[in-house]
């Protein structure tokens, strides 16, 4: 099978917001393949990000995708309204879908608000099994390594058994890793069969954010060869 190019997406959610559009020049000049923009209601997480209008703002400057995580309760309401705001990838959690059924509908309503890539994602505590029904539906599953609501936390290693799982199950779409990836935790992942990676405060704190996505980008790439899990 073909190798899916390794995909490094910075989290805006460590940027400057009071300096948006530079942030994102900033991410795609150090070779950001896409945008990682964080939502949160308040309600599914306990903090409050953005909505709709600043994320049509910031899809008119950029010119990578946006890969958009919905850390919300309601996606059915709101999903569509982000993908007219322009979402490439819309990511909702299957945490808020009460069945299998439920989540493959929801896939399909943000297809048909014309969204190009549906990803599912799954917290920490989330047994694998949750998604299985459903992977026929979506283009991404995103795993996260913390748990969702807030930037520069602790990688949760026992999620890579989740990642490890998804390839031996014949998994061929993309497969995200999102929450305290850096230097150390990139080649675990990429050894574990990811393939796109979300860094947040790794990428915005550092001092030349241009090298230390180029070395991002090789440890994933040189974890994927050695490992029998990439793809
Ligand atoms: C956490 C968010 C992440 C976060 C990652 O709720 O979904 O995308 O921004 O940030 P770091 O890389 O700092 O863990
Ligand atoms: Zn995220």
């Amino acid at each position: 099978m073909r190798a899916l190019p390794i995909t490094i997406a910075p989290s805006i959610l460590s940027c400057d917001f009071a300096r948006i559009g530079e942030e994102v020049r900033r991410a795609e000049d150090a070779g950001a393949d896409w945008l990682h923009v964080d939502v949160m209601d308040g309600h599914f997480v306990p903090n409050l990000t953005i909505g709709p209008p600043v994320v049509a703002a910031i899809a008119k400057v950029a010119r990578v995708p946006l890969d958009v995580h919905l850390m919300i309760t309601d996606p059915w309401t709101y999903g569509p309204l982000f993908a007219k705001a322009g979402a490439h990838v819309l990511t909702f959690h299957v945490e808020v879908c009460p069945t299998p059924e439920k989540a493959r509908e929801l896939a399909a309503h943000f297809r048909a608000a014309g969204v190009k890539q549906v990803g599912i994602s799954l917290n920490p505590d989330t047994p694998l099994e949750r998604i299985l029904p459903v992977l026929d539906a979506v283009d991404l599953v995103l795993v996260m390594s913390v748990f969702p609501g807030f930037g520069g936390q602790a990688f949760l290693p026992d999620v890579l058994a989740k990642t490890r799982a998804l390839r031996e199950h014949g998994y061929a779409g993309h497969v995200e890793m999102d929450g305290g990836l850096n230097a150390d935790t990139i080649p675990r992942c990429a050894e574990a069969g990811c393939d796109a990676f979300v860094s947040g405060s790794a990428l915005f704190g550092a001092s030349d954010m241009r090298s230390t996505l180029a070395r991002f980008r090789e440890l994933a790439r040189a974890a994927r060869e050695k490992s029998t899990h990439g793809r």
